[in-house]
């Protein structure tokens, strides 16, 4: 029932809740029996890498592939998933040396993350976080996936951002990978107002074909990364696990049949 899909989280703007959405879309697939492949293409701090860190203390130091291992073809994909605290949910982490990739810019390097991918072993949905630009790691993860998620703050929304964004997909989409489309856009930490209500609309008429999902702002969701837990362990019953719950069932719709 999974279909083996393949998910870019994005969105040029920093703080727009991709991380958060990596890591709690990823723990409540896999809560839910999915095998989930949480690829980090964004080292910085606060990254899901650090949500979530590789459970790897047992492995040799000098085999602990991340990343930057597999797109400057040190690694395979495989070789660089590590499993989580999470039962079902994996990840590939990156840190800092994933700068390299973008200076040595390596021949076929649109589509490097894309070939790691069809050459590793299959799982159910891979998860494919961005960093906050629209540089090389981004188009290579964005060629690497078919669906396209974009979440946005309110208030941190500016229609030219939104409008580079779509040139990016729209020349990944014209030249890489033709399958790629927006899935699903979300507005994350969403608190109640007429504002609010003004961008929803906003981006129902941008996207008229996607999923639109609010998740809703709770102080949850800052607490839980401190912790290294997904909002699914750490706040089961928070509005936010509630939110990106409801967003599963409405990408995977044979989920909201099976718990009916
Ligand atoms: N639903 C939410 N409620 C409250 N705060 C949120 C919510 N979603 C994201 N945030 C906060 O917004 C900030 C940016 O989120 P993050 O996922 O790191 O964004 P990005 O990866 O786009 O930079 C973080 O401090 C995070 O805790
Ligand atoms: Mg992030």
């Amino acid at each position: 029932m999974w279909g083996r899909r393949r998910f870019v989280v994005t969105n040029q703007k920093g703080g727009q809740g991709k991380t958060t959405t990596t890591v709690n879309l990823g723990a409540q697939l896999a809560s839910q029996g999915a095998k989930v492949r949480a690829i980090d293409a964004d080292p910085q701090i606060g990254s899901a890498t650090f949500w979530l860190p590789p459970q790897w203390e047992h492995v040799d130091p000098g085999q602990r592939f991340d990343l930057s291992h597999v797109l400057t073809g040190q690694a395979t994909l495989d070789q660089a998933t590590w499993p989580t605290t999470v039962p079902g949910l994996f990840i590939v982490p990156s840190f800092h040396s994933l700068g390299q990739f973008e200076l040595l810019r390596p021949p076929g390097a649109d589509l490097v993350l894309r070939q790691a991918i069809d050459r590793a072993e299959p799982y159910d949905v891979t998860l494919t976080d961005c960093p906050p630009n629209l540089g090389l790691l981004t188009v290579t993860s964005i060629t690497s996936s078919d669906e396209v998620i974009i979440p946005c703050k309110p208030g941190g929304l500016d229609l030219a951002g939104v409008n580079d964004l779509n040139q990016t997909l729209a020349l990944v989409k014209d030249r890489l990978n033709p399958n790629v489309h927006v899935a699903a856009v979300l507005v994350c930490g969403k608190l109640q107002s007429n504002f609010v209500d003004a961008i929803e609309q906003q981006l129902q008429a941008d996207y008229p074909d996607a999923i639109h999902q609010a998740i809703r702002h709770t102080v949850r969701v800052g607490e839980a990364p401190t912790v290294r837990q997904p909002l699914i362990e750490y706040a089961p019953d928070s509005t936010a696990t509630e939110d990106y719950r409801t967003l599963a069932g409405r990408l995977f719709p044979a989920l909201s049949t099976r718990s009916a």
